[in-house]
């Protein structure tokens, strides 16, 4: 057996943290011959219930779970952590503009960032899934000193795994078979899926649909899915977004498959001509442990305008913020 990685989990005592931290301990992130420390973090008052998922956790004798902590000290949570996944977040309470949201996971968030820079481990990778994922993401890494824009991520790979199957069930094709999906920009209602590079079984995309569905129905369907899934469950995705974390992270780590490319929310640096310093999500391509924005895809006259909307929506929400990032 190798020697163990540490995996830190905020939000460790809901839905997602709940699924996410079970499928972890099994193996299912980095193989049967990685043994991993879990580092549960949640706020004191679900650390009584959190006993219980440890409880749990112990009970499934997984071979590759080699110690549990729970905590709600961030030092003791973070503390050498190799991997972090940040669930925990602030959700919209009733009333709440998105400018309070955005300032309540601020306070979440800035401290969270500071924490990971003095206990994490050097060389720590940082995924953020709690909403707004993009800009707490955009918070965490500008206030995580010894952190490089490359150790931190935001997820999109639900909206990604989601734009594949919605295309598998249109064209009656497996999803496995469809590569070069990207979603592009914010985990939000701008986000734009995006088929001009898809292929399915090798054909691309755009010769197997009708443009109408794919402008007028389809993108929007993506784009909803969060709130259609809300609607029927009475709650948000928990299953399906740990899954997605699953994905994002084990792709970073081990590398994406072959010469196909994910969707992740990575630092801009100016890419297709979005704003730098932002989290937006891009064609992103990976290999063990980094991951390097494919930055010349040709795109055609709509695809431009989708990225700049989403942008703009992003923009918005730094400078919402922008008193929560460090100069
Ligand atoms: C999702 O995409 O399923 C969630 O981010 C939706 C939400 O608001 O929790």
């Amino acid at each position: 057996m190798k020697k163990p990685v540490t995996v830190a989990i905020t939000g460790a005592g809901g839905n997602i943290g709940y699924a996410i931290a079970f499928r972890i301990a099994a193996g299912d992130l980095f193989g049967p011959d990685q043994p991993v420390n879990l580092h549960l973090i949640e706020i004191e008052p679900v650390l009584p219930a959190l006993t219980g998922v440890v409880m749990e956790l112990n009970d499934c004798a997984f071979p590759t779970l080699n110690k549990i902590v729970a905590t709600a000290d961030f030092s003791t949570g973070f503390g050498d952590a190799d991997y972090i996944f940040l669930i925990g977040s602030r959700p919209r309470g009733k009333g709440m503009e998105r400018q309070d949201l955005l300032s309540a996971n601020g306070a979440i968030f800035k401290p969270t960032g500071k924490a990971i820079s003095q206990n994490a481990a050097k060389d720590v990778r940082v995924l953020v899934v709690g909403n707004p994922a993009n800009t707490n993401a955009l918070i965490a890494l500008h206030n995580a000193p010894n952190l490089q824009p490359n150790q931190i991520s935001s997820m999109m790979r639900l909206d990604h795994n989601r734009t594949i199957s919605m295309l598998a069930e249109k064209v009656g094709k497996h999803s496995s078979t469809i590569k070069n999906v990207t979603v592009w920009g914010n985990h939000s209602t701008t986000q734009f899926p995006d088929l001009q590079h898809c292929t399915v079984n090798g054909v691309n995309a755009y010769d197997l649909i009708d443009m109408n569905w794919y402008r007028n129905e389809f993108i929007e369907r993506v784009q909803k899915r969060g709130a259609e899934i809300i609607e029927a469950r009475g709650a948000s995705s928990a299953a399906s977004a740990a899954s997605a974390a699953i994905d994002h992270m084990r792709d970073w780590v081990l590398g994406s498959d072959g010469d196909s490319w994910v969707s992740m929310g990575t630092y801009s640096t100016g890419s297709y001509g979005v704003t730098s310093e932002l989290m937006y999500s891009f064609p992103t391509h990976c290999s063990i442990r980094e991951f390097n924005t494919i930055d010349d895809l040709e795109l055609d006259e709509f695809s431009r305008e989708m990225i700049a909307l989403s942008e703009k929506e992003l923009i918005k929400e730094r400078d919402m913020i922008r008193w929560l990032l460090r100069d």
